[in-house]
C-alpha cells in the first residue's frame, strides 16, 4: 500500500489519511498553487491548514484548479488564539467555512492551550452537532491540558498535533495522547527543514539511498503518528511522499533516539497568550 493511501481510524470512527500536506507560509507568492497540484496528482488527501496561515482562500483557488471531488480530501484548520472566547470561536468557524468554501470541515483544532480553550471547545462541539464540522481535536496540548478537557468533553478529541520530530520526539506526551485514544499528529517532522543538519539523519540517508526529510518521515510513520510535511517546492512535495520503499530497522530507531533534544517552535509551557 502506498503511504499516501493509509488511513487512521480516529475515536469518534472517522477516518484521517496518514501522510498530508502542511501549508504554513505557502500563498500565491509561495508557491500554493503549484504545490497543491503537485500533491493532489501525487495523491495527496490531506490537507493541513489555519486561519493565522492567511492563505485559506488561496488554498480553496488552488484546490479547485486540480478539478478533485471535494468528498475525496481530508482537510483540517485550526482556530486561532484570539477567537477561543465562545462567541468568537462561533463567528471563526463560519469564517473558516467562508474562506475554504466549504459546507463541511473534516477536522478542526483548538490551536494553542490559551485560557479560553475550553470555551473554544464547546463552540466546537456546537459545530459537530451542526454538520459543519466532522472531527475536532487539539494542537499543543500538554499532558494536564488533555486531563482537564477530558473531564468536560461531551466529544473527546481525536488528536492532538504537536512538534514532534526525531530530535523532539516527546515520549511522555505521546503515551498520554495514546492512553487517552487521541491520534498522534506530528507538526515540523523535518526538524522544520534542518533535518539536513543532524549527523544521525545524515547518516541514515547515506545507508538507505533516501533523503533526510524522507528519513525522519519514515520514523515518524513507522511510530504511527499522522505527519504533514510542507514544501513550496512541487518536487520536494513527491519527495516527501515517498518514503514507503524501505523500513528502518529497530538498531536505527534507537540510533535516532540519540539525537540531541531540540525544540524549533514555540514552547507550549511558556506560549505568550
Ligand atoms: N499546530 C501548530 O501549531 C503547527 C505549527 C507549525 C506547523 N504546523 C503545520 O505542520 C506543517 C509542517 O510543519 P513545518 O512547515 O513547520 O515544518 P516541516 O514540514 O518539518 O518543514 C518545512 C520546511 O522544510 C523544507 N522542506 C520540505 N521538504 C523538504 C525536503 N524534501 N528537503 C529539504 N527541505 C525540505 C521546507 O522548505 P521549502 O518549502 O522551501 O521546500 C520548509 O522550510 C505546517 O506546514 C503546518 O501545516 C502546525
Amino acid at each position: 500500500m502506498k503511504v499516501l493511501d493509509k488511513k487512521i481510524e480516529f475515536n469518534d470512527g472517522n477516518f484521517i489519511p496518514q501522510v498530508g500536506l502542511g501549508t504554513s507560509k505557502l500563498t500565491k507568492q509561495s508557491g500554493i498553487v503549484d504545490s497543491i497540484a503537485a500533491a493532489i496528482k501525487e495523491g495527496y488527501r490531506h490537507i493541513d491548514t489555519a486561519q493565522i496561515y492567511g492563505n485559506q482562500n488561496q488554498l480553496a483557488e488552488a484546490i479547485k484548479k486540480t478539478n478533485i471531488n471535494r468528498k475525496e480530501l481530508f482537510i483540517t484548520s485550526k482556530i486561532w488564539n484570539s477567537d477561543h472566547a465562545y462567541s468568537d470561536a462561533v463567528k471563526a468557524i463560519d469564517r473558516i467555512l467562508e474562506e475554504l468554501e466549504l459546507d463541511y470541515i473534516d477536522l478542526l483544532l483548538v490551536h494553542w492551550p490559551t485560557p479560553k480553550r475550553l470555551e473554544c471547545w464547546k463552540a466546537l462541539e456546537e459545530a459537530v452537532e451542526a454538520g459543519k464540522v466532522k472531527s475536532i481535536g487539539i494542537s499543543n496540548f500538554l499532558e494536564e491540558h488533555i486531563d482537564e478537557l477530558m473531564k468536560v468533553a461531551k466529544i473527546k478529541p481525536v488528536i492532538n498535533q504537536f512538534e514532534l520530530h526525531p530530535a523532539l520526539p516527546c515520549h511522555s506526551l505521546v503515551e498520554h495522547c495514546r492512553k487517552n485514544n487521541i491520534v498522534v499528529e506530528s507538526w515540523g517532522t523535518l526538524i522544520r527543514g534542518k533535518c539536513f543538519e543532524v549527523e544521525q539523519i545524515v547518516e541514515l540517508a547515506k545507508k538507505y539511498n533516501k533523503t533526510p526529510a524522507q528519513i525522519c518521515l519514515r520514523w515518524a510513520y513507522q511510530l504511527g503518528y499522522v505527519v504533514i510535511p510542507k514544501s513550496s517546492k512541487p518536487e520536494r512535495v513527491v519527495d516527501n511522499s515517498n518514503f514507503g520503499d524501505f523500513e528502518l530497522t529497530k538498531e536505527d530507531m534507537d540510533y535516532i533516539s540519540t539525537i540531541k533534544e531540540y525544540r524549533d517552535g514555540p514552547d507550549p509551557n511558556n506560549f505568550e497568550f
